[in-house]
This record gives structure tokens, C-alpha cells and sequence, in this order.
């Protein structure tokens, strides 16, 4: 047997900050091919087309248990190392958790939590020394939110698993990165259910898809376990360390952010 490709996999790849990642993931020497994974497989193909490494497209939903036994084929059957696993595929509802209802509920958990750790255990055994994972977390990580309550759920679990993760890993020289953005301009909005939303999410700040992901790999390559990019992600941070939750509910209760 030959000496292992190289890849990076990427989930979530057909939009936002996924695809964005495949830029700079097209340009890493230490990578010979890109596998792309959504649901939208023209999608994924135009994206295919712009890119200089050549690419493997695994269409499908992530939460769909064949699709976890395809990915595990894919790579028993391919000669492949993965040096960089990104999971991006990823959606938020916001409203009460009544509004939501069962449904939706039950479904951010299996796309942002399940199919996320799946995808996780599936990729590891095929990790060496050097190998990284990014895992789309969000600044809803670090508190409670009221009216996006399963979705900050969700990202909390991402955080506390990545975490958990990078120790677990470390002796065998893998980084695992949990990505903390705060609100970027993608398709994100559009699953809300309250697209209207970001208008106003427009006035507080967006943080820019490029960046984000520019500053992921950063603190990636540094092995930390955690990426921040702006100011007010940081300090939201330190103060969900610092102040009690109900307190800081209370205040954005009174100040109407809730
Ligand atoms: N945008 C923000 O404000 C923001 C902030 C913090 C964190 N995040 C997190 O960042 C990640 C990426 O979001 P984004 O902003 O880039 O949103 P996006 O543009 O809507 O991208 C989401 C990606 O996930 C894929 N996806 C969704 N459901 C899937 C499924 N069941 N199976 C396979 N792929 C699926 C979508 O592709 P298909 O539809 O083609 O399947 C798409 O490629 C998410 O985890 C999100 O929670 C976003």
C-alpha cells in the first residue's frame, strides 16, 4: 500500500462559513484533497470547480445514519489520512421552546450534538500527529438564551465535548478547536424562522465569514482549544465566567435583549 492521501473534510461546506473554510484549506500544502459534505450537491459541486485540489463530494444529510455508514466506507475504502475535519453543518431555530415545538427541537440536537460527534468518531481513527478539528460552536455557548434556548444548548454541548476532546487527544498530538462566532451574515438566518432578525443583529456588529474562519485555523495551528475573534465575543465570555446567569439574564431582561 502506498503512502496515505491527505485530506481536509469539511461539513456544511455548501454555505456560510463552511464553504468559506475550503478557501484557505485549497491553498494548505499539507493537504491533497478536499471532501465536501451537504445536503445541496450542486452546491457542493460549483464549489468543487472553483477549487485547485481535486475533491470527493458526499452528499446527504449528516443526521441520516446511512449517510454516517457511507463517510465510514468512504474512508475504509480510500487510502486516506484526514489532516483537518471542519463540522460546520449546523442550524438554529429561534422562537420559545413552545413555538419550536417537538420537531424542531429534537432536530437541532441531532444535527448540531449527534451527527456532530458521530461524524467525530467516525473521522478520529483515520487522525495521526499534526491532524486538527474545528467544530462550530458560537458565542451562545457561554450562556443561557431565552428564546434560542435549544440552539444555545446545542453550541454549549459543542464547546464542553471540543474541550473535552483537544485533552483527550493531545497525546496523540490532535488539536481540537471549538469556533465561538458571534452573528455572521450567511444562509444561517434564513432557518431561523426569524430572518427579519438580522437587521437589527446588522446594527450591534457582524463578524465576517472570512475572518472567523481565518482566525479558527490561527488559534488551530497555536493547538488551542477555543476561537474567538472580536472584542464583545470575548468579553461576553468573561462575564458568563464572572456574573451569575439569572443576574445576567435579569439585565437582559430589563435592557430588552430578551
Ligand atoms: N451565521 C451565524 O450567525 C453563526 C454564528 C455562530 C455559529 N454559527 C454556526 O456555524 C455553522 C455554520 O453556519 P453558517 O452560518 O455557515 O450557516 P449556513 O450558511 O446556513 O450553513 C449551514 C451549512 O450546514 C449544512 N447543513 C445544514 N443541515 C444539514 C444536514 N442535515 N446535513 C448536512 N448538511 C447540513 C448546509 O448545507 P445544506 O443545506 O446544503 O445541507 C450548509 O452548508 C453552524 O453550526 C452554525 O450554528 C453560525
Amino acid at each position: 500500500m502506498g503512502s496515505k492521501k491527505s485530506i481536509a473534510l469539511i461539513t456544511g461546506a455548501s454555505s456560510g462559513i463552511g464553504l468559506e473554510f475550503a478557501k484557505p484549506l485549497d491553498s494548505d500544502p499539507r493537504i491533497d484533497e478536499i471532501w465536501l459534505c451537504a445536503r445541496r450537491e450542486n452546491r457542493l459541486q460549483n464549489l468543487a470547480q472553483s477549487l485547485n485540489k481535486s475533491t470527493k463530494i458526499i452528499a446527504g444529510d449528516v443526521t441520516d445514519s446511512q449517510w454516517q455508514d457511507r463517510l465510514q466506507q468512504e474512508l475504509e475504502q480510500n487510502n486516506v489520512q484526514i489532516h483537518t475535519l471542519i463540522n460546520s453543518a449546523g442550524m438554529g431555530k429561534k422562537g420559545t421552546v413552545e413555538e419550536i415545538g417537538r420537531d424542531n427541537n429534537a432536530y437541532m440536537i441531532d444535527l448540531n450534538c449527534r451527527a456532530l460527534t458521530v461524524v467525530c468518531s467516525i473521522c478520529i481513527p483515520y487522525m495521526s500527529t499534526g491532524g486538527r478539528i474545528l467544530n462550530l460552536a458560537s458565542v451562545a455557548a457561554f450562556l443561557p438564551q431565552p428564546k434560542f434556548a435549544v440552539y444555545a444548548a446545542t453550541k454549549s454541548y459543542v464547546l464542553s465535548y471540543s474541550r473535552a476532546l483537544h485533552k483527550e487527544l493531545k497525546s496523540k498530538q490532535i488539536t481540537v478547536t471549538a469556533v465561538c462566532p458571534n452573528p455572521m451574515e450567511t444562509e444561517f438566518f434564513q432557518h431561523t424562522g426569524k430572518p427579519q432578525e438580522i437587521s437589527s443583529i446588522k446594527r450591534i456588529g457582524l463578524e465576517q465569514v472570512e475572518k472567523v474562519a481565518a482566525q479558527a485555523l490561527r488559534r488551530s495551528e497555536r493547538k488551542k482549544d477555543i476561537s474567538l475573534l472580536s472584542i464583545s465575543a470575548k468579553f461576553v465570555r468573561i462575564v458568563s465566567r464572572i456574573l451569575p446567569h439569572p443576574f445576567i439574564l435579569w439585565i437582559e431582561e430589563k435592557i430588552g435583549l430578551i
